[in-house]
């Protein structure tokens, strides 16, 4: 049989790198995003891989997109929750907008794309859910407040999840990845970007291929007896 995969955020970084990754392993993939029409149609172009486009900080949109993917591929046996975005600044500056914005796609995002797919994973007696947290949602971040609460709810929200899903044949597990070189923290001015570096034992920031590698481990059927499991992806920079 052969699975349905939805990845948020799946057009670019390490989203565009897990679409490319299941569908090279054989899944049927569906890569959403925001609003980046030329990076989605260049990511559709090369890859093959349909994309959709809708907030998934608007809980409506994601019913609507997900009934738009399923009519087109199938149940959606495999959901991989990687949209986010970073709205950084120092907690004394950071407005209202910054805090709500992160906290409606990086938290309550989660919430929006699994809610309207849980009822039917039920059903089908199975599921995986992969969320992507990140270091900072462990360790904390100055100058993200913001980002560091949304992905730390994004770990106590698969573990909470993990133990509803378990008898239904549902997997919910989190990766945190380390610094990864996507446009994301390509953004980070790149002194700042240096200093970083000089913080991860391995030397070096991550590929998104990595990433995407532990989400296929997690995604395969024969991952099943892992639930509830937050898979570090950092260089050693943070060990927990
Ligand atoms: N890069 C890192 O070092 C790092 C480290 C730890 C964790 N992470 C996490 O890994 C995930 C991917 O990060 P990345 O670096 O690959 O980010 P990225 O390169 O900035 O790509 C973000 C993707 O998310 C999509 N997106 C943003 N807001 C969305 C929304 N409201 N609805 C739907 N899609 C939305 C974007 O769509 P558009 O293309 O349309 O804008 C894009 O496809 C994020 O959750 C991030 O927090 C990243």
């Amino acid at each position: 049989m052969t699975r349905t995969a939805l990845v948020t955020g799946g057009t670019r970084g390490i989203g565009a790198a897990i679409s490319i990754a299941l569908k090279d392993a054989g899944y049927k993939v569906a890569a959403n995003y925001a609003g980046n029409e030329e990076a989605a149609a260049r990511f559709r172009g090369e890859t093959g891989i349909a994309v959709y486009k809708w907030s998934v900080a608007d809980y409506e949109a994601c019913t609507e997109g997900i009934r738009q993917v399923e009519a087109a591929l199938g149940p959606v046996d495999i959901l991989v929750n990687n949209a986010g975005i970073t709205r950084d600044a120092m907690f004394h500056k950071m407005t209202p907008q910054q805090w709500r914005e992160v906290i409606d796609t990086n938290l309550t995002g989660l919430f929006n794309m699994t809610h309207p797919l849980w009822p039917g994973m039920r059903e089908r007696k199975f599921g995986r859910i992969i969320n992507i947290s990140s270091i900072n949602g462990q360790k904390g971040q100055a100058g993200q407040a913001n980002y560091s609460a949304a992905k730390a709810g994004d770990i106590g929200f698969t573990k909470a999840l993990a133990q509803e899903g378990a008898r239904a044949g549902i997997t919910v597990n989190v990766v945190c990845p380390g610094y990864v070189a996507t446009d994301m923290v390509m953004a980070v001015p790149e002194p700042v970007r240096e200093k970083i570096i000089a913080q991860i034992p391995v030397g070096r920031l991550g590929e998104a291929s990595e990433i995407a590698r532990c989400v296929l481990f997690l995604a395969s059927d024969e991952a099943g007896f892992i639930t509830g499991s937050t898979l570090t992806a950092n260089g050693g920079q943070y060990l927990t």
